[in-house]
């Protein structure tokens, strides 16, 4: 197969789908670390990253790193040593590299930044969740607020950049309860900051408790006055959103490994139920490996690598895709570079409709989503 890169920059998604504990909103590809042998998986990665360097041929330095999951931060430091190594000499870094990690922020973790740091990383996510003891214990999260503000102070002696994620909009949580809570959050004066809405998934444990009528999740109209209460604080700060869900200090502190998905670049997944988007023989491709453990280690053990799904995306659905994420940034996304990417226009009337409606906008040919939060809806109103 002849893979081509479409683009000059390229990503690397490593999925790590072991987690101590199953958070019940939680709809990831996870599944219980036990304490279980895991070099079997790393190794697998790694037979994996090398793999696609043979079948990419040509192709740029990567320009991001992201160790994702699951709980990545539970890799043992030699584990994730062996694996950056790998990525490094199969595709090369960029001088400005991001190696970004997630964490949760139990102390067990929090000893071992030091090592994470010296084996490559240098942005940590830390998924923090609540400032709110009784929160981070509806949420099932297995540190306390203290661990999560030790993690914290650590990460920023060991790290270039440091994010967190916080989930609002929990049952029963007030405008007045979010705010106080969001000040704290601001005053930690952190580089970046992720803020999520909760969204109550098929299949999590949150979803069967709500079916069964022993949760209520926050209506439209409530969600909607809390996201509105976290831009106008985050921008009065001179923190606004960049995307949707995503604030930061400076460019510099932005996502890179995330900007690429949201402005359309090329990236692989490797890892159990990863994704990624590669231009092959000239076409976009929806790329996905397997998502069970054994079946991706054992396909990467007989072919080479672990992609169960390498299917041609439409230049329509390429176009569809593109403008929904692309609209999630506040700057909009470039229409003509996005259709010339995409090898297909969208239709000038519904365009026009759509700016005449006030839902999106056209400045210096960057459009642009006036409500950040109907993306989904804007888009579906272009694309009709
Ligand atoms: C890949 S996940 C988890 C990273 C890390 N394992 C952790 O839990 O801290 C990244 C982030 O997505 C957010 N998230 C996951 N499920 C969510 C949901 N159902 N609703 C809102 N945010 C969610 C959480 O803030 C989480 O930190
Ligand atoms: S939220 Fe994080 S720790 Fe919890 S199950 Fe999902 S990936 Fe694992």
């Amino acid at each position: 197969m002849n893979v081509k890169l479409n683009r000059p920059k390229l990503g690397l998604y490593v999925h790590w789908p072991y987690c101590a504990r199953i958070c019940p909103y939680c709809d990831f590809n996870v599944r219980k670390d036990r304490g279980q042998d895991t070099d079997f998986l790393v190794d697998a990665i790694i037979a994996d990253i090398k793999g696609w360097r043979t079948r990419l041929g040509d192709m740029p330095a990567l320009s991001s790193l992201s160790l994702g999951g699951g709980t990545p931060s539970l890799l043992q430091p030699r584990q994730m040593h062996r694996i950056i190594q790998a990525a490094e000499k199969s595709f090369g870094f960029v001088a400005d590299i991001e190696i970004s990690l997630e964490a949760n922020p139990t102390d067990f973790e929090t000893d071992r930044y030091a090592d994470f740091a010296s084996a490559g990383v240098n942005r940590l996510s830390l998924g923090i969740q609540s400032l709110e003891q009784q929160q981070l214990e509806f949420l099932g999260r297995d540190h306390t607020v203290t661990e999560a503000l030790n993690a914290l102070q650590e990460a920023r002696k060991q790290f270039t950049s440091v994010s967190a994620d916080f989930i609002y909009g929990l049952p029963k949580q007030s405008v007045a309860k979010w705010q106080e809570q969001l000040t704290e959050i601001l005053e930690l004066s952190l580089q970046h900051l992720s803020l999520y809405c909760l969204s109550i998934e098929p299949k999590t444990m949150f979803f069967k408790q709500y079916e069964r009528g022993q949760l209520t999740p926050v209506n439209d109209d409530q969600m909607a006055d809390l996201y509105e209460l976290t831009q106008s604080m985050t921008a009065q700060i001179g923190y606004a959103a960049y995307e949707t869900s995503n604030h930061a200090i400076d460019d510099d502190n932005r996502s890179k490994h995330n900007l690429l998905y949201w402005q359309g670049d090329d990236w692989i997944g490797v890892g159990p139920g990863a994704h990624g988007r590669a231009s092959i023989d000239g076409s976009r491709h929806e790329l996905a490996s397997y998502r069970q453990v054994q079946k991706y280690a054992d396909a990467v053990r007989k072919t080479g690598w672990g992609v169960e799904v390498s299917q041609k995306i439409s230049p329509e659905d390429d176009l569809a895709e593109r403008l929904l994420l692309g609209l999630r940034l506040e700057e909009g996304i470039d229409l003509s570079t996005m259709q010339s990417r995409a090898g297909c226009e969208i239709d000038r009337q519904l365009l026009e409709n759509s700016t005449k409606a006030g839902l999106v906008s056209m400045e210096n040919g960057m459009l642009k989503a006036s409500i950040p939060l109907l993306v989904d809806r804007i888009g579906a109103e272009l694309l009709l």
